[in-house]
């Protein structure tokens, strides 16, 4: 999986880890979820926004702070398409960043009842 740079270095230029939080707008998480599905993330970043290892990363949990968040939305590193502020306003970058913070961390195959009996060990 690529590793992307440009959201690394928008972390390290935005200041110390506990301040970062403490910049995010407060956002709507169910709205979040929302647009999640209906702006398309799912599509690469997996359901659960747990990420998928050919098309996108997981979000679930993500440590960037809201500023490279929001600037991944608009300017994408490398293969994202971008959201324009007229597709994505700002208020549901919010939400959608809210909703992406809120998801549980990754899940073992083996906690999911739905897959199991498939061969899961
Ligand atoms: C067509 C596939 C695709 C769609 C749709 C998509 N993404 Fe992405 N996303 C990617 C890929 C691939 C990357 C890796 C960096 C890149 O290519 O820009 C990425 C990276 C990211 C990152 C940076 C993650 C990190 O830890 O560096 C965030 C945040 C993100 N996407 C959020 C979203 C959100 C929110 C949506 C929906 C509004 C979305 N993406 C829709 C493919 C997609």
């Amino acid at each position: 999986m690529r590793i992307s740079s440009f959201a690394i270095l928008a972390a390290l230029l935005s200041g110390p880890a506990l301040a970062q939080d403490a910049q995010a707008p407060s956002g709507d998480i169910k709205n979040g979820e929302k647009h999640y599905i209906s702006d398309g993330c799912y599509q690469c970043h997996g359901m659960g926004a747990n990420g998928a290892a050919l098309t996108g990363p997981r979000l679930a949990r993500t440590e960037l702070p809201y500023d490279a968040f929001a600037t991944q939305l608009r300017h994408p590193s490398s293969d994202m398409p971008p959201y324009e502020v007229a597709i994505v306003p700002d208020k549901i970058v919010a939400d959608l960043y809210a909703y992406v913070k809120s998801r549980p961390d990754y899940q073992p195959a083996k906690s999911i009842p739905l897959i199991m009996g498939m061969g899961v060990k």
